[in-house]
Order: structure tokens, then C-alpha cells, then sequence
């Protein structure tokens, strides 16, 4: 490491001295020396001031002119560009010369599979040209592009095009202006050779808006589910948040070389092709919906992001807290509520609580950052996702929505903060929201410990709630939290207590406010069975002392579904945990007869859909079940979640057979009932694969498909079950699909996942495939990240092989491309949680990662705070 990396903290931010109005940008694509002309108007802001810095990494710099006069008064320093005794306001020309064949980070220009991309957020502009690449610096940006017309024939960028014309030598060019001032993240450009699909959405006022879709030559077919999913964001959004689209053109380009999901440039998405590429031969169901939501998340940051922007990166969740909102509540309107709660809950309760166990623990607004790119977190997202879901659930929808107005009122056109968003709710709705303000600066995950006592005498239900949240990596005390607790009553018979306190019906909703506070509830007639955080009210672990009878009852009287779900999770989650002991005791796993009947109903049920038996039937993952201790026995988990599953299996086969072939559906449909059932069925597959039948079953399966969905569920049956029949179904997938990467990442997933002894030497051996590369992030995190973060029993093999792969992978990674490094490390990073000899060997990886001379930012923060005392 030459240079100690600097942290930056939120509680310094400053307005620039200087901003930019106007940027014009100029472009001549050439593989290893691509001209860059940036042509900005710069106005002072502060008074007095005469120096300006601008961000820069790894350019060329060729020419600084000032109003069009050569500007001897620069100098280049490692970071940037500091240019002096600068007039007032002026026109600043910059030439910059980058080679983005060479750029392998995906991060800034650059040259993959024959196509130019960009990728801008957070800090990658930088890498393109000097600039003020902060996101409150708002300009009106046109972008000229100049290219060879064979290789290159479309040429995009922001906005509407507004020119093009031939040049010499086979080349041609476009030029592109975007009327909407906006930051550089949000800048983009595309150059290549693809198939368009093309497409018209009416906005509600009328105007006609130009939809396209490019992808790579011959895949034309696999796009009309994201071109249906776009229609239907432009169309929600209009109904539910009262917002429409707002430029004439919308493109979406897939590439198979990307870092992340997908990135909202205006006017011109970048997709990863995992989240546009779709048809029933290749893609799932999750595949479906994950592109149902991933184009609706960045249709949705057309305004919750776009429109009004983050002040600073600080600010990130005001951005992508809101929009996750957004995207849940359009995927839970489109298709089943209780599902989709289902999902993000699990994404919470596992990942991201295990987040804020981690060194990595932040707020949803962090405080101090490294580099920036390491906070596109689960606690960002997912977690400010949830902070914004508790205002709703406080304000309900209406004032919600007057909340959403008077933000846009404010802010439209501006860098805005996190605490204007909160203030907008507050003055529109007339709520206090003073101790909620708390979630945005408190990391970790509160618990909350109930008790209640009946007293037949009075007929009152006394709750007692106690709130705690522990200390975490970042932030040793914390205070008591604002936690909306949805709760319900029920009667012997099923039916609901109404919540009346003094006589008087009270809202589901309590408040808990205090560190220990008491909730009193009159006129119930008998001691009644709880419901309680209910819909998941909040990001929180619950501690309340059920018995079975009471989370039975639960899980066939709850009046909603998620709630049964919930209790059927706890009780699982109460014999796993008191099996976990048992075996760690040396003793045999027992779940209990009432246990099992319990699930019975639940398969047995004529009222539940299928969609929501399949979600009841899914245990709890391993990495769920290791949050649940304070230190993670792998072993333990694994025999007791697969001693679990096999007891299921074995008991409740005839009802798994019954349902599955009662389930066999003809023609593939992605309606969501079809869905729901393929769901269930291939629920009862991966159990019935546990069985006698299952090499029978599992491979008939797999021959009788017609669409990737079974195919999948029949491969990933008989990896888990780890089926004599598991070789060959693998091998003739491999020989069916080598040549596309996207359908072999289902393949590699399975690879790394396997649970069988010895699959590190198989993993090592895939990464010769013909269809693997370290290059492309969604071949390396299906194989080496499903490896280490869904295969505990081997990556956290008691030699340490496992880690020493790992840390193998990222010195290669560190190099070629830090961000994917930085989120392939983070199972290492938590080896505080594990036993002391597993401790050592993890702690020696990340030791030997510290010491590599070229270590990136990315990494450097994070090993430095895992390792850090
Ligand atoms: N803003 C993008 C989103 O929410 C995510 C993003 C941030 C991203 N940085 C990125 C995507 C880098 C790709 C590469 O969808
Ligand atoms: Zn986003």
C-alpha cells in the first residue's frame, strides 16, 4: 500500500466552491486510447474562492484550456486535478485520453464482449474525465459520440437524440442531449452491435414515450417479459405514487459484464442480462420476478433518485431505501403480498442482521466511508426499505402519499437529504417523527423481549415489552428506538379480540418508545393467544415465550398469511435451536409428534395457496439458523437442519406424494397462481428426493420438463439430497446449456452449494469449464460465492481450505476488479462468530490479504475493520 486511503465522515460534508451548469461531452471510441473532450461551464459559488479540485483516476490528461486560451495554473495530483487563479465564472475545456479495453474493474468506459459501456455510480465519472463527480453538481449534459459505424451502430447516451451524421473512414456519430440537469453517477453511454426490441407506452397526460431494449444479436426473444415489466412500472407508478415518466425515449441495454443489478442512468438503464434475459427454456420463475423488480427498481429511481437526487453518498438510502419500497410494493400489488413480504423478510432476518453483527455494521445513513462502493449494502437497501415501509405503516397510505408530494414540492431538481425526506412526512402528515429520525443514525438490530400476563379477574391482557439493541462493530451505546409493534388478539375460537384499551378500540399499532413499557388491554373475556409483529412492523427480533399449542394455533387461526407463516418459522425455529443444543450434547435429534402435525395441516389446507404451503414448508436457511447463537456451530446446524428436513420428509411422504402429483401442470405459464404451484410441487420434490423414490422421482422430473423452472428443481434436488442420479442429471444440463453463461450460473450455483464431501476439489475443478471466467462477476459469484455463503459445512471445512480458496480468489480478484473482491469477502470478514480455531485460520486469510502491496480501497476497508480490536 503506497498511501494510507482516507475515510471521508458525513459530518463534513460542504457545498462546492465551484459548480457546473453545463457539461459537453465529446467521445472518440477507440478500444486502447478512447479522446475524451469535456467541454463544462463553471460558475463560482462561494466568493473568493479561486482554486478548484476535481476528481480524476487513472486518466490521461491531454490539454486544460480556460474560455478557449491554454491554462498554465494546474496540477495533477494522485486523486485529481487542482487548477488556480481561476476567474469567476468561465468555460473549461478538458482532454483526456483512457484505454478502456484495459479496464477490467467495470467501473467508468469500458470494452467488453465487443460493446462500449459506462458505469457511473458512485465515483466511477472519474475515470472518464476530471469533474466535480459529487452528486450535488447538477448539469445539463449533451454527449457527442463518434465510433465505427460496422462495429459500433448504435451510439447512446441520456436523453434524446439530437444529431447524427458519417465521418471519414467508416465512422459515423450521434449526438445526445438529456434537458434534465442531473450528477454524474447518472451519466451513461452505450456503443455496439445489438438486437432492439421496440415498444410505445402512453403516459397518462398523453404523451407517447419510445421504449427500447437492446441485447445481444440473436436473444430478441428473451427480452418481451422486461419490455411487459417496464410497461407495467410506467403504469403503477402513474397509479399508485401519482408520477410519470418524463422524457420522450426510455432504453435499457443488457450486458453480461456487470458488476451489480442494474443502474438507473437516465433514459438509458445498463442491465445486468441476468435481470432483462428471459424465456421459459432459460429462465425461472425467480428469474422472472427478479426482473419484474429489478426493472421496476429502476424505473422508479426516474424520480426517487433521478428527479431529486442525494445530496452526498451519505445519503444513499434516501435513494435506494425508498426505491426498494417502491419495488416491493409494486411486485406485492402485481403479484402475491404475503410472498413477497415472505422474501424480504427472509432477507432480513438472515443477511441482513447477520450485516449488523458483522465489522461491517453501519446505519442505513452511514457516517464514515472508505470508498463508496462498499455501501450498496443489505442495511442500505433492505434495511432502509423497512425504515421507510415503518413511516408508512405509521402515517397509512394517504398520508403517505401527501408525503411523497410535498417531498417532490420541495426537492424536484435538487440534491436533497435523508432528513428532508423525513421532514416532508412529518409537516404532511402532522406525526412527530422526532425519536424515529433515530433509525437513520442507530446501526444494529434491536430485540425486543415480551411477556404478558392474563388476569381472568379484571379481563385485562398486561404486554410487558422490553427494547434493547445491541452494541455493534460501529457504535458501542444506543438508545431506545421508536418501533411500531403490530399486534392481535385471538379467542379460543379463532376469532379476533378487538385492542381496546379504557374501553375505547386502539389502534394495532403500538408505539413502542421506551426501553421497558407496559401496554394494558381491557375487555378480554379470556386469555387470549398473541399475534405479534405482525407483517414484520419492524426490523427487530422478537423474544416472546410460545408454546407449540400456541404457534399450532397461530398458524391455522391468523387472520393474515403472513403471520401464519410466522408462527410456522418460530416453531421450527424453537425445536431447531433446542435440537442444535441436543446434538452439541451428543445426544439424537427428536422433533416432536405435534410438531409435524402442525405442517400436516398446513399441507392439508384447502384455504392456503400454494405459493404460501410451499414458503411454510421452507426451513430456515443455515446461515438464518447460525444468527440465532452466539457462536455458529456448522456442523450442529447442518445434522440438525438435515436431520429436520429428512424427519419431514419421512413423515409426511405420502402428503408430499399426494400433492405432488396431484400438481402435474401441462403448459407453461408465468401467471402467478402457475407459479404458486410449480412452487409447491417442486417443495414436495425437494422433499420426496429424501425419500426412496427419489432418484426415480427426481429424474423423471427432470426428463418430463418443459421449462427451466423444473428443470432446476429437479437439479437442485438432487444436489441437496446428493442423489446417486445427481452426476449424470449434472452432466447432461452442462452439455445442453455450455454455451450460454447466464442458463450455466444455475449450474455453477449448484456446483459450489453442493453439500457432499470434498466439493471444494469439484468447485476448483469447475473453474475450468469452458462457460466459467473469473472476469464476468455473475459466473464468479454463482460458483466462488455460493461456495462460501450457501455452503457452510465446506467452506468452513475445520482445515481451513475453504478460507485459503477464498482469499486464493480475491488476490487474483484485488486485482483485475476490487468490487467484486470487496463483496466476495464478506463470510471472512465474520469470523468472529465462529469457534476459536476456525477463528485463527480465518483471521490468517484476512492477514495475508492485509499484507498484499496493491491493495485495493475496497478491500483495505473492510479487512481493516474486521481486523481491527
Ligand atoms: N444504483 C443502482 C441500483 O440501485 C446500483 C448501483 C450502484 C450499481 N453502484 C453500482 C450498479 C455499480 C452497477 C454497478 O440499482
Ligand atoms: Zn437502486
Amino acid at each position: 500500500m503506497t498511501q494510507q486511503p482516507q475515510a471521508k465522515y458525513r459530518k463534513d460534508y460542504k457545498a462546492p466552491d465551484f459548480t457546473i451548469t453545463h457539461l459537453d461531452l465529446d467521445f472518440d471510441l477507440q478500444a486502447s486510447h478512447t479522446q475524451v473532450i469535456a467541454k463544462s461551464r463553471v460558475k463560482q459559488q462561494v466568493i473568493g474562492s479561486d482554486s478548484m479540485f476535481l476528481d480524476g483516476d487513472g486518466l490521461s490528461l491531454k490539454r486544460v484550456e480556460i474560455n478557449g486560451e491554454a491554462w498554465p495554473h494546474f496540477e495533477e495530483t494522485p486523486e485529481g486535478l487542482v487548477l488556480t487563479q481561476l476567474p469567476t465564472e468561465f468555460e473549461l475545456l478538458i482532454e483526456t485520453h483512457i484505454d478502456p479495453a484495459a479496464n477490467s474493474s467495470l467501473e467508468g468506459l469500458y470494452l467488453s464482449d465487443g460493446a462500449y459501456c459506462t458505469q457511473c455510480e458512485a465515483e466511477g465519472f472519474r475515470r472518464i474525465t476530471y469533474y466535480l463527480d459529487r452528486p450535488d453538481v447538477l448539469a445539463k449534459f449533451t454527449t457527442k459520440i463518434a465510433a465505427d459505424k460496422s462495429a459500433f451502430p448504435f451510439l447512446l447516451s441520456n436523453g434524446n437524440k439530437v444529431g447524427s451524421g458519417e465521418l471519414e473512414s467508416g465512422r459515423h456519430w450521434v449526438q445526445w442531449e438529456d434537458p434534465y440537469a442531473k450528477p454524474s453517477y447518472l451519466f451513461a453511454l452505450v456503443a455496439g452491435d445489438f438486437d432492439r426490441l421496440a415498444d410505445s407506452f402512453t403516459t397518462r397526460s398523453g404523451r407517447d414515450v419510445a421504449l427500447e431494449i437492446f441485447v445481444d444479436k440473436g436473444n430478441l426473444d428473451r427480452a418481451t417479459h422486461a419490455m411487459t415489466s417496464l410497461k407495467n412500472s410506467m403504469k403503477w407508478d402513474e397509479d399508485r405514487f401519482d408520477l410519470e415518466y418524463d422524457l420522450d425515449i426510455y432504453m435499457i441495454v443488457a450486458v453480461d459484464f456487470f458488476n451489480m443489478g442494474a443502474m438507473e442512468n437516465k433514459g438509458l438503464n445498463v442491465f445486468n442480462s441476468k435481470y432483462v434475459l428471459a424465456n421459459s427454456d432459460t429462465a425461472t420463475d425467480t428469474d422472472y420476478l427478479g426482473i419484474e423488480a429489478v426493472i421496476g427498481h429502476e424505473y422508479f429511481h426516474n424520480w426517487t433518485g433521478n428527479r431529486v437526487t442525494c445530496r452526498d453518498w451519505f445519503q444513499l438510502s434516501l435513494k435506494e431505501g425508498l426505491t426498494v419500497f417502491r419495488d416491493q410494493e409494486f411486485s406485492s400489488d402485481l403479484g402475491s403480498r404475503a410472498v413477497n413480504r415472505i422474501g424480504n423478510v427472509r432477507t432480513m432476518r438472515g443477511p441482513q442482521f447477520a450485516e449488523d453483527r458483522s465489522p461491517m455494521a453501519h446505519p442505513i445513513r452511514p457516517d464514515k466511508v472508505i470508498e463508496m462502493n462498499n455501501f450498496y449494502t443489505l442495511t442500505v437497501y433492505e434495511k432502509g426499505s423497512e425504515v421507510i415501509r415503518m413511516m408508512h405503516t405509521l402515517l397509512g397510505e394517504v398520508k403517505f402519499q401527501k408525503g411523497i408530494k410535498l417531498y417532490f414540492e420541495r426537492h424536484d431538481g435538487t440534491a436533497a437529504t435523508c432528513e428532508d425526506f423525513v421532514k416532508a412526512m412529518e409537516d404532511a402528515s402532522g406525526i412527530d417523527l422526532k425519536q424515529f429520525r433515530l433509525w437513520y443514525s442507530q446501526s444494529g438490530t434491536p430485540v425486543l423481549d415480551v411477556t404478558s400476563v392474563y388476569d381472568d379477574e379484571s379481563n385485562t391482557l398486561t404486554l410487558r415489552v422490553k427494547q434493547h439493541t445491541p452494541s455493534t462493530a460501529d457504535q458501542k451505546d444506543k438508545q431506545p428506538l421508536m418501533i411500531p409493534f403490530d399486534v392481535e388478539l385471538y379467542a379460543s375460537d379463532g376469532n379476533v379480540i378487538e385492542l381496546q384499551c379504557n374501553g375505547e378500540v386502539v389502534s394495532n399499532v403500538l408505539h413502542v418508545a421506551e426501553s421497558e413499557q407496559t401496554f394494558v388491554f381491557d375487555n378480554v373475556g379470556e386469555q387470549p393467544v398473541i399475534s405479534m409483529l405482525r407483517e414484520f412492523s419492524a426490523p427487530v427480533t422478537l423474544h416472546y415465550a410460545y408454546s407449540d399449542e400456541e404457534l399450532a394455533f397461530l398458524m391455522v387461526h391468523a387472520r393474515n398469511e403472513f403471520a401464519r407463516w410466522d408462527a410456522g418459522q418460530m416453531l421450527l425455529a424453537k425445536h431447531i435451536k433446542a435440537n442444535v443444543i441436543r446434538v452439541q450434547a451428543g445426544e439424537a435429534v427428536h422433533i416432536p409428534e405435534e410438531v409435524v402435525d402442525a405442517f400436516r395441516g398446513v399441507l392439508l389446507s384447502d384455504q392456503l395457496d400454494a405459493a404460501l404451503i410451499a414458503e411454510v414448508m421452507q426451513l430456515p436457511s443455515e446461515n438464518e439458523i447460525g444468527g440465532w447463537f452466539d457462536v455458529v456451530d456448522v456442523d450442529a446446524i447442518n445434522a440438525v437442519r438435515g436431520a429436520t428436513k429428512q424427519h419431514f420428509a419421512n413423515e409426511l411422504a405420502d402428503e408430499f406424494s399426494a400433492i405432488y402429483h396431484s400438481l402435474k401442470q401441462m403448459e407453461y405459464s408465468i401467471a402467478h397462481d402457475a407459479i404458486g404451484q410449480r412452487s409447491l410441487r417442486n417443495m414436495c420434490l425437494a422433499y420426496l428426493a429424501l425419500t426412496e423414490q427419489g432418484d426415480d422421482i427426481v429424474s423423471a422430473h427432470y426428463t418430463d420438463s418443459n421449462n427451466m423452472t423444473d428443470t432446476a428443481a429437479a437439479l437442485a434436488a438432487a444436489n441437496h439430497a446428493e442423489l446417486a442420479s445427481r452426476a449424470a442429471l449434472m452432466q447432461a444440463f452442462s452439455d445442453k446449456w455450455q454455451h450460454d453463461g447466464l442458463v450455466m450460473d444455475k449450474w455453477f450455483m449448484l456446483q459450489g452449494g453442493n453439500p457432499a464431501q470434498g466439493a471444494l476439489d469439484n468447485v476448483k475443478a469447475q473453474m475450468s469449464h469452458p462457460a466459467f471466467s473469473l472476469k464476468n462477476p455473475n459466473r464468479t459469484r454463482s460458483l466462488v460465492g455460493a461456495f462460501c455463503n450457501n455452503n457452510p459445512v465446506n467452506f468452513h471445512a475445520k482445515d481451513g481450505a475453504g478460507y485459503e480458496f477464498l482469499s486464493d480468489i480475491l488476490i487474483q480478484l484485488n486485482e483485475s476488479n476490487p468490487q467484486v473482491a470487496s463483496r466476495l469477502i464478506d463470510p471472512l470478514l465474520k469470523f468472529k462468530r465462529f469457534d476459536q480455531d476456525r477463528q485463527a485460520l480465518m483471521r490468517d486469510q484476512l492477514e495475508r490479504l492485509a499484507l498484499l502491496d496493491n491493495l485495493a480501497k475496497d478491500l483495505y476497508e473492510k479487512i481493516n475493520k474486521a481486523l481491527e480490536v
